[in-house]
């Protein structure tokens, strides 16, 4: 027999179950958009490749190192778009729409990004983008973050984090970029590979950087707040009286700059500690100057794209949840005392309500542990000879990455209803 051929790494197919919930999302998601007058909009998914390189900036990891890029058959150079944003601007420029317009559009559909895949991030995934043109004033880019929020509620999604910074005019970002310029370079021997790289192309993505040895060379570099010119202040501060009035709280993080380079003033993501590393569930902000940038008529703009995969994952996790599908914890048990005294306490945390898979007919803790990895439960709860003597019970999260803890019996009640959301 020939050798079954694979799919391609990072792309990932749907099949029918899995569908079912996105088309469950994607009527929420439509409904929220149309509830604030935003129109759909089909865009191809091939553009010229120059297309993303005047827009995301040459020098993004996107354009450097993660696009789908190619030479066609007539020697043309095409890539698969990576994002949204770059092609309705094309599209707005080359049909007319935009200039002296006021438009509200979105758009759904697959984006390709050549990254190393692990969970929540693939090659292959799903956005759906909202972009609005034409509209200068912060109580747009307020209405982008409720329709969000609103979104979230429709959803019944909770612990998503708004964090909000503002990168400025390109002028007041050009002037802060020398001044961080000028500060990371007699901090030159202690910049990491990756950061001396972007020192000349992208120095502001050396804020973003999650190395912890780069930590506190990055805590005493300039403050892009303080250079922001007077009137993205202004923006920026009725941004936050909007989001005040609206009732959305907010983390202003001055060092959220995003990975792509046409953004001015507002930038936002949402986030979460739900899936591990990459946390950003959806993501945007304002984008003055890019139209023009393309060869369009100068026109305010500013939009958003969420993450479709991770958004579905984040569902899944909270609908198994909440409907009791699966156990909250899986009690594992080692040693003959262990095991007495575990019988009785996962009868007590089921009189409390909670759904527990307590582990039967022994089994090495390397057994236990894989079953409850089975069991889908959200939290291990580890009791073995030392925990029995102390009436404790080691606490590991599965699902998450929270840190392995041990409580006293006692509390466990308490502490695994606020976990899992069982006592609300
Ligand atoms: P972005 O931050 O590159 O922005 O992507 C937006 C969202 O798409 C991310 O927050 C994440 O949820 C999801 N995403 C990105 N890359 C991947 C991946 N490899 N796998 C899975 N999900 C991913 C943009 O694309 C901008 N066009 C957003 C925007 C619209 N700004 C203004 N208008």
């Amino acid at each position: 027999m020939s050798k079954a051929i694979q799919a391609i790494r990072g792309m990932n197919d749907l099949l029918p179950d899995a569908v079912a919930h996105w088309q469950r999302l994607e009527a929420i998601v439509r409904d929220v958009l149309h509830a604030y007058a935003y129109r759909e909009i089909r865009l191809p998914l091939l553009e010229k490749s120059e297309l993303f390189a005047r827009s995301i900036g040459n020098a993004t990891d996107i354009v450097e190192k993660e696009m789908y890029s190619f030479e066609d058959r007539s020697g043309e150079n095409l890539t698969l778009r990576p994002e949204g944003t770059a092609g309705c601007v094309r599209a707005g420029i080359e049909n007319g729409f935009l200039h002296n317009q006021i438009q509200r559009l979105w758009y759904a559909g697959a984006m390709f990004r050549h990254e190393r895949p692990q969970k929540g991030r693939y090659r292959q995934f799903h956005q759906v983008g909202v972009e609005a043109y034409g509209i200068e004033s912060p109580d747009l880019d307020a209405e982008l973050i409720v329709m969000c929020a609103r979104l979230w509620r429709a959803l019944d999604l909770d612990g998503l984090t708004l964090q909000l910074n503002s990168l400025g005019t390109l002028e007041s970002r050009a002037a802060y970029r020398r001044e961080l310029v000028a500060y990371l370079e007699t901090q030159r021997d202690h910049l990491d590979e990756d950061s001396l790289r972007r020192l000349d192309k992208n120095p502001l993505r050396i804020l973003d950087s999650k190395n912890p040895a780069m930590q506190e060379i990055i805590a005493a570099a300039p403050n892009l707040h303080d250079h922001l010119d007077e009137a993205s202040r202004t923006h920026f501060a009725r941004l936050g009286d909007y989001l005040q009035q609206a009732g959305i709280p907010f983390i202003v993080n001055p060092r959220l700059v995003r990975g792509l380079d046409y953004y001015t003033r507002t930038v936002f993501e949402w986030t979460t500690d739900r899936l591990g590393s990459q946390s950003a569930v959806c993501a945007g902000g304002r984008y003055d100057g890019l139209v023009e940038q393309l060869g369009g008529k100068s026109t305010p703009a500013a939009g958003f794209a969420i993450g479709m995969e991770r958004l579905v994952e984040l569902i899944l996790q909270q609908d198994a949840k909440h409907s009791g599908a699966h156990p909250h914890a899986y009690l594992a048990l080692l040693g003959d005392e262990a095991e007495k005294q575990g019988f009785m306490l996962a009868e007590r945390l089921r009189d409390a309500g909670l759904h527990v898979e307590c582990n039967a007919g022994g089994g090495s803790l390397k057994t236990q542990l894989k079953r409850a990895d089975r069991s889908a439960a959200a939290y291990a709860l580890l009791l073995g000879e030392e925990e029995a003597r102390n009436n404790a019970v080691t606490v590991k999260d599965l699902r998450g990455h929270e840190a392995q803890t041990q409580i006293p019996q006692n509390i466990l009640i308490d502490f695994l209803k606020q976990k899992t959301g069982r006592g609300e």
